[in-house]
């Protein structure tokens, strides 16, 4: 069957100076799908999802999202496009103190010059769709918990309507309640607005919600699979690391060098 691929990595090679951090990085998205992908602090995960999005340019290599080649594009509004149909939820939050979470969530309309009766009716709906209570628009980041202020970061990324939503390492540090809130938050929002989903983690609570797992190991996807039967994966490599994770990330003897 072929598959329809929304993103595709292509040979990517990058290298900062002499630290080669991507060689032969071959991954293909299929549209629709919920992938997490795993691997070792510093083994370029985030520098992979930045290559995606066109943050980071690749050495050589082939980078195309939703059809289009951002390795080849030479006009910056060709590459704004692009990037608009990701959302990057960057660590959730980075709300900005001084505005209201109305403000913040419809940050992009109100730069278009677009007014607060026009804005706030889409506002609401986004806070309603992340589970919040809509009165809230009126708040301020300050006024909000840790976990209120995460939703708010994902209602603001829902406003451009991405097709690829993309996050790094959404549940670090949080304890197990809230990592698995988190999880559920986002395998909702990925079915009820039919988006890509793209999740770095470290951890195995991840693999109940998504689709998928691919694992970064010096520089290439070492493997690809389905989520359901990482548990049973004989690759040594693999069976290590998946048997680390689930001792929670702090036990990583590659992590507690950092
Ligand atoms: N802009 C940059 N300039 C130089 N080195 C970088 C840059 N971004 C990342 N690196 C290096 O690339 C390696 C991989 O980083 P990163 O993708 O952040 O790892 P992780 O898998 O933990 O997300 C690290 O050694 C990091 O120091
Ligand atoms: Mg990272």
């Amino acid at each position: 069957m072929k598959q329809n691929y929304i993103v595709k990595l292509i040979n990517l090679f990058k290298a900062f100076g002499p630290k080669v951090i991507s060689k032969d990085l071959n991954l293909s998205i299929i549209e629709g799908e919920f992938l997490a992908i795993i691997g070792r602090s510093g083994e370029g995960k985030s520098v992979l999802l930045k290559q995606m999005i066109g943050l980071i340019t690749p050495d050589s290599g082939t980078v195309i999202v939703d059809g289009v080649d951002l390795t080849a594009l030479k006009d910056v509004r060709e590459h704004d496009k692009v990037f608009q149909s990701c959302g990057y939820v960057f660590q959730f939050a980075a709300l900005l103190d001084s505005l209201t979470v109305a403000e913040n969530v419809g940050i992009t309309l109100f730069e278009e010059g677009k007014s607060l009766k026009e804005v706030l009716p889409l506002v609401r709906d986004k806070l309603v769709a992340v589970g919040l209570d809509p009165a809230i628009a009126n708040r301020y980041p300050s006024e909000l918990s840790g976990g209120m202020k995460k939703r708010v970061g994902l209602a603001r990324t829902l406003m451009r309507s991405p097709k690829i939503l993309i996050y790094d390492e959404p549940t670090t540090g949080l304890d197990p309640i809230s990592v698995r809130m988190i999880h559920e938050l986002m395998r909702t929002t990925h079915d009820a607005n039919k988006t890509t989903t793209v999740v770095i983690s470290h951890d195995p609570d991840v693999f109940n919600y998504a689709d998928r797992v691919a694992m970064l190991h010096e520089g290439r996807i070492l493997y690809i699979g389905d989520a359901k039967t990482i548990w049973q994966e004989t690759n040594p490599y693999i069976y290590q690391f998946i048997r680390g994770l689930s001792e929670g990330p702090i036990t990583m003897a590659s992590e507690k060098v950092k």
